[in-house]
């Protein structure tokens, strides 16, 4: 069954809405007029008010951003480049080839993109069309005025939610998206059909859980960005994201608002000492949490998960930036904890030993910045420097504003270990030796410096820029696609690079990695016209700001 001919579209009346104080001022930041466009009154005007949830706008000032729908330009040729009052860079236009010949057809219809299209290597399933990989995909593709695929992707996946799906005897969840998809053509009959792989195929049978959550995220920006309203309210979208939001939401023995996971649950999706409360999966959380608050329907389904939703917000934010934020003031802190606490009077809430702090994070730590932490759970704390995580949860807002500046000037002061030559590495620092081994189960494709064990990879470059741009410092931005641009091409568009400064391809690296090649078109766009970044960022929620001051550097 075709999920995008089946699916019937209708459009119905519009009551879903978006915040209008998830409208960024970027006008503040950049320190450019204010952009002051007059727009039909669509998604963004309805404010969060109107959903009746108790949230209030704060008085937040709200600026229209310039996002235009499509028909901006021909098929292949960029509208960004077409607009610059400058010359491209040559590789944009490279990019934009290579991104066009990775696009994937069903009966007609461009789906989605392949992970690699690599000829010399085992093509395993990078011939196929993962979910977190389309993300910068898809930005690219909204961003250029080209939204049909996005919408073609998010009706196919969502048919694919909608199968029964099974590990062995195991019947997964009813929400959960798949990992990846391939489409099968049959030249003889003339047909196309669909694999999905939920974990069952993939390596370890690891659980993608990002996958659901960047489904949500953009479906958002489907939506910000055209201002189509109709698909995100669609009984199946709803119900989709409602099926999404019950698995992640559900009551259980949890004693935390973060959400356990296994390992290999993400991005890193290979053993790598990231189960249990992984800062990617809880800002990918956050993130989707906010963005279906402004996609869901107030219809007597929507509103129950609209009241579960801002209630777990509420914690969640309390939690992360109480507990795994990480600063100076709070390594002292740490440093210097007691043991043994017990009660609600313990300062100590996890009972983490002083002595399974890491000596590197003592030198590693600069006065000023500072980061979320890999994890945080009964007696460890993960003290690794996650890259999606942390630039994540300043788009999102999950970090208050202060905690984004701590995050950026710890960029800034570690470039050397967390961008180096190649930007950014995946995670900081590596593991090694003994602790490689316990931790990666020996994985020779995790060795230190590699791949998902602090390589670098260039796709992260646009939420790099993102970020940058969301706290108002692309000259930061600038550097890394300036590092970029000084390889990626050459090198022809590396999965990952590897070595303690990211400066060899890596080992096992794919070329001609999709989201390498969209990760630096999203990064150019973005720079070029950063209103775009509102596909992709909310504002701050004033309601969300904890009640008590944990540490002198950020502000409650
Ligand atoms: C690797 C990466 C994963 C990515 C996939 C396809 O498995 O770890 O994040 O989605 O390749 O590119």
């Amino acid at each position: 069954m075709d999920g995008i001919r089946e699916m019937g579209l209708r459009n119905v009346a519009s009551q879903c809405s978006i915040s209008e104080s998830d409208d960024y001022d970027l006008s503040k930041l950049l320190d450019k007029p204010k952009l002051n466009i007059k727009r039909e009154k669509s998604f963004d005007e309805r404010s969060l008010s109107e959903l009746s949830i108790g949230l209030s706008r704060g008085g937040l000032e709200v600026y229209e951003t310039m996002y235009s729908p499509g028909g901006r330009s021909g098929f292949g040729t960029p509208a960004s480049s077409a607009r610059n009052s400058f010359e491209p860079h040559p590789m944009v236009a490279e990019a934009w080839d290579a991104l066009r010949r990775s696009l994937v057809s069903f009966r007609g219809q461009p789906v989605g993109t392949v992970a690699a299209q690599d000829h010399s290597e085992e093509a395993l399933n990078y011939d196929q069309v993962f979910v977190r990989d389309f993300v910068p995909s898809a930005l690219a593709f909204l961003m250029n005025g080209e939204p049909d695929i996005v919408k073609n992707f998010l009706l196919k996946t969502l048919h694919l939610q909608g199968w029964e799906k099974r590990i062995d005897r195991f019947k997964l969840g009813e929400g959960v998206m798949p990992a990846s998809f391939k489409v099968l053509h049959d030249p003889i009959r003339q047909t196309d059909s669909v694999v999905a792989d939920f974990g069952e195929s993939a390596i370890g049978r690891v659980a993608p859980v990002d996958s659901g959550f960047w489904w949500i995220i953009l479906l958002r920006a489907y939506t910000k960005s055209t201002g189509d309203l109709s698909l995100a309210e669609t009984p199946d979208c709803q119900k989709g994201m409602r099926l999404i939001l019950s698995l992640c939401l559900s009551e259980g023995f949890d004693t935390f608002p973060t959400l356990l996971c296994a390992d290999g649950c993400s991005m890193i999706d290979r053993r790598m000492g990231i189960y249990g409360y992984p800062i990617e999966i809880q800002s990918l959380f956050f993130m989707a949490l906010r963005c279906a608050l402004t996609l869901l329907k107030h219809d007597t389904e929507g509103k129950e998960f609209v009241e579960r939703i801002t209630k777990r917000l509420h914690a969640l934010s309390y939690h992360m930036r109480s507990y795994f934020w990480l600063d100076f003031q709070q390594l002292n802190d740490i440093y210097r904890y007691k043991t043994e606490e017990y009660s609600h009077t313990a300062v100590n809430k996890f009972n983490v030993i002083p002595d399974s702090i890491p000596e590197w994070v003592f030198d590693f730590m600069p006065n000023r910045g500072g980061y979320f932490i890999g994890n945080v759970s009964p007696a460890r704390m993960d003290f690794r420097w996650f890259a999606l995580g942390n630039l994540v949860a300043i788009l999102c807002s999950l970090a208050t504003p202060e905690q984004s500046m701590a995050i950026m000037d710890l960029l800034e002061s570690r470039w050397e270990e967390l961008v180096g030559e190649m930007p950014q590495k995946i995670c900081y620092p590596a593991i090694e030796s003994h602790d490689w081994r316990i931790t990666t189960g020996c994985d020779p494709k995790n060795t230190r410096w590699s791949y998902h064990n602090g390589g670098s990879w260039p796709v992260l470059l646009w939420l790099l820029t993102a970020a940058c741009i969301k706290t108002g410092r692309p000259q930061i931005a600038r550097r890394a696609i300036d590092l970029a641009e000084s390889r990626l091409l050459k090198d022809s568009w590396p999965e990952y690079y590897d070595g303690k400064n990211g400066r060899y391809i890596g080992k096992q690296a794919r070329k001609f990695q999709t989201w390498s090649i969209a990760g630096y078109l999203v990064a150019k766009m973005l720079l070029e016209d950063p209103s775009h970044v509102g596909m992709i960022s909310l504002e701050e929620d004033k309601q969300m700001k904890p009640l008590i001051k944990r540490s002198s550097s950020w502000t409650c």
